[in-house]
């Protein structure tokens, strides 16, 4: 598990013999999401070279939307437990993050761009929509580093802002890896509005400086809560990392699977 010890924070101390709280924070974001990049990660690149017959199977294609549905619910449903913005003017910024997830024209969501992306890529989705609910419930249907995650997101961010930054800062990354991933075997895919207008409207990019923005305007305030605040972020960036190990194992087990059938005597 990460630490804030573990952390580089060289340029802060080339910044300034003794960084103020703002500028130790985004050291400390800068370098975790460097770390922590999620395009990085085998996952990706295993996704985009599978057999294209493997990657389009339904019931791979399920299991892929469950975790990554999964990973991002629990993280659209913490936000709404932040901590520390709760003075008109900062609600007013919480909501805007409200409503680029939950409140697209026609009452659409994220989450639900997110599951007819991969029903029109024929996904045989493991649960409907509405059964993302509470992160105990869910970890009923997800297990692994993916439940650890699921778990981990409502407690982190409703004790510090650090773990939503770390994830805002960080999801652009995760999204074009995916988009493009699976654009090797569906070329529509990236043009599905969960990524199309995700990118065209840059909302990642905005949601990533705004939670620094406002955090940094928080520990400007309370520079007390800046060990929590990185520590916090630290063990989300980790846990971040263990979901794409999750998705990286299904995708091993679907090869493994499909190995062991071509092999099998007719
Ligand atoms: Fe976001």
């Amino acid at each position: 598990m990460s630490h804030i010890s573990s952390i580089d924070l060289t340029n802060c101390e080339q910044i300034s013999p003794a960084c103020n709280p703002v500028d130790e924070f985004s050291v400390a974001i800068s370098s975790l999401a460097e770390q922590h990049r999620p395009s990085r990660m085998p996952f990706f690149h295993n996704l985009a070279t599978l057999d294209h017959a493997i990657a389009s199977d339904p019931s791979f294609l399920g299991q892929i939307h469950l975790v990554y549905q999964a990973a991002m619910h629990a993280t659209r449903a913490a936000v709404y437990y932040l901590p520390h913005l709760d003075s008109p003017a900062l609600r007013k910024r919480k909501l805007q993050i409200f409503v680029d997830d939950d409140g697209l024209p026609g009452g659409d969501t994220h989450h639900y761009q997110l599951t007819r992306a991969f029903r029109n890529i024929g996904a045989q989705c493991v649960l409907d929509d509405e059964a993302f609910a509470e992160p105990e419930e869910l970890c009923r249907d997800v297990d692994g580093e993916a439940a650890q995650f699921v778990r981990l997101a409502k407690t982190l961010y409703s004790r510090s802002l650090g773990p939503w930054c770390a994830i805002e800062v960080m999801s652009v990354d995760w999204m074009r890896a995916l988009a493009d991933a699976l654009s090797v075997h569906f070329p529509q895919f990236a043009d599905e509005p969960y990524f199309a207008e995700c990118f065209s409207e840059m909302v990642e990019e905005r949601h990533a400086e705004e939670s620094l923005s406002v955090t940094q305007m928080v520990l400007s305030a309370r520079p007390e809560l800046l060990p929590a605040t990185i520590a916090d972020a630290a063990i989300m960036a980790e846990a971040l990392d263990g979901v794409w190990t999750h998705l990286d194992r299904i995708v091993e087990i679907a090869r493994e699977q499909a190995v062991q059938r071509s092999s099998a005597p007719a």
